[in-house]
């Protein structure tokens, strides 16, 4: 694969071979297999560490810049349960308190300079406490930094981006990712609006999903009003209110109920049919699928939307209440590629734990033309 080499590639003098993976609080094992398996397909060695229920993982290479090198050859898309990563140093340990900030521009020295700075925690509710001290502390350490040259006087997303991940408020990694080639959002989380005319929160799901999915330049043409779409699971709506929301035809599959208000839009047909059986008569724009289900029973209805061309894109839930969650992602990816290359398909798959999936993670599959 070819490194992902550009403008922002940072060069940094500090030690760099702790990876920080932020991910859901209980899924630390996974991302840690994930991250393991990723770094020995690379060659970059190293060894895991892991709390239960810390929100991250810590993969550290033998390699004094062995994070960066991971960061240059490997897509951050393509992991599945980081919400963010970061190439760090050792831990910065009891930070004065009289002038943590003096003593951080001193320990950050030998980083290139930054384009913006982001104060993170994990996503725990032991760390949602340390956001107050981020917030009230971000001021005085930016004007640190730029003071000492190390971020730049204005937000310049061509240089790394620097993150300090507080474990409390004198012990932190600090870091940095590519933008680009990471998360845009600050912790990884995208804060999104609950829609309140949606009939339910998981609407936030698709959401999020067109967010991470689709670039926001390609919204009106690839989510374009009269597309056609089908939702199957639907009830009571709140994917198809997304649809529904961005004007396009959908037909809704599930048994259950749908909300009224949506049905009333009259851009909705509501079937009662078996999911796992509805086939459309005409190829449409999306499917999309919340089904509950095993993972390997979704993955072979889906690959035969994508085998069939029944759909030009695809976004869908594989459920994962296993404990083995990454082994059981790979399986079932592996059973819609190996469809796929039999039928000699091109397609391209993404899958991601996003913020708003809870025991799930959401793929995204689009036929090339
Ligand atoms: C998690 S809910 C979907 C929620 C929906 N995405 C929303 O945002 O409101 C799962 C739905 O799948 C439906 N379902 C389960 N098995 C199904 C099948 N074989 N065919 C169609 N619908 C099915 C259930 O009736 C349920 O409404």
């Amino acid at each position: 694969m070819a490194p992902f080499l550009d403008a922002t590639t940072a060069v940094s003098d500090m030690t760099l071979n702790h990876l920080l993976l932020y991910c859901r609080p209980g899924f630390e094992s996974d991302c840690a297999n994930e991250i393991q398996s990723v770094s020995a397909r690379l060659g970059i060695y190293g060894y895991v560490k892991t709390r239960e229920n810390a929100g991250y993982v810590t993969f550290i290479s033998h390699e004094p810049d062995g994070a960066l090198q991971i960061q240059k050859k490997q897509r951050f898309s393509g992991l599945v349960f980081a919400r963010q990563w970061v190439a760090a140093g050792e831990m910065i340990a009891d930070l004065p308190m009289k002038d943590r900030v003096g003593a951080l521009t001193a320990a950050l020295a030998d980083l290139p300079q930054c384009g913006e700075v982001r104060l993170e925690t994990a996503d725990t509710n032991e760390a949602k406490e340390l956001s107050v001290f981020c917030r009230k502390f971000a001021h005085p350490l930016r004007q640190g930094l730029r003071k000492a040259g190390l971020l730049t006087k204005t937000e310049d997303p061509r240089k790394p981006c620097l993150h300090l991940f507080f474990i409390d408020s004198c012990n932190l990694y600090a870091g940095i990712s590519r933008p680009g080639n990471n998360s845009p959002w600050p912790m990884g989380i995208p804060r999104l609006k609950f829609p309140k005319e949606a009939p339910s929160r998981s609407t936030l799901k698709l959401e999020e999903a067109f967010h991470v999915f689709v670039p926001r330049d390609e919204w009106d043409t690839r989510l374009a009003s009269g597309m056609k779409a089908v939702d199957l699971g639907a009830a009571p709506g709140g994917w198809t209110w997304q649809l529904v929301n961005r004007h396009m035809f959908v037909s809704a599959v599930d048994n259950g109920p749908m909300n009224r208000d949506l049905m009333e839009s009259g851009l909705v047909t509501h079937l009662q049919e078996d999911g796992f059986l509805f086939q459309p008569a005409k190829s449409v724009n999306w499917m999309v699928c919340d089904i509950v289900d095993k993972p390997s029973r979704t993955a072979g209805r889906m690959a035969d939307w994508l085998v069939n061309g029944w759909c030009r894109e695809a976004i869908f839930n594989l459920k994962l209440p296993m404990k083995q969650r990454f082994t059981a992602v790979e399986a079932a990816i592996d059973k819609i590629q190996s469809r796929l290359a039999e039928a000699e398909r091109h397609c391209s798959l993404t899958i991601k734990q996003l913020y708003h999936d809870r025991e799930e993670v959401t793929v995204h599959a689009k036929l090339e033309s």
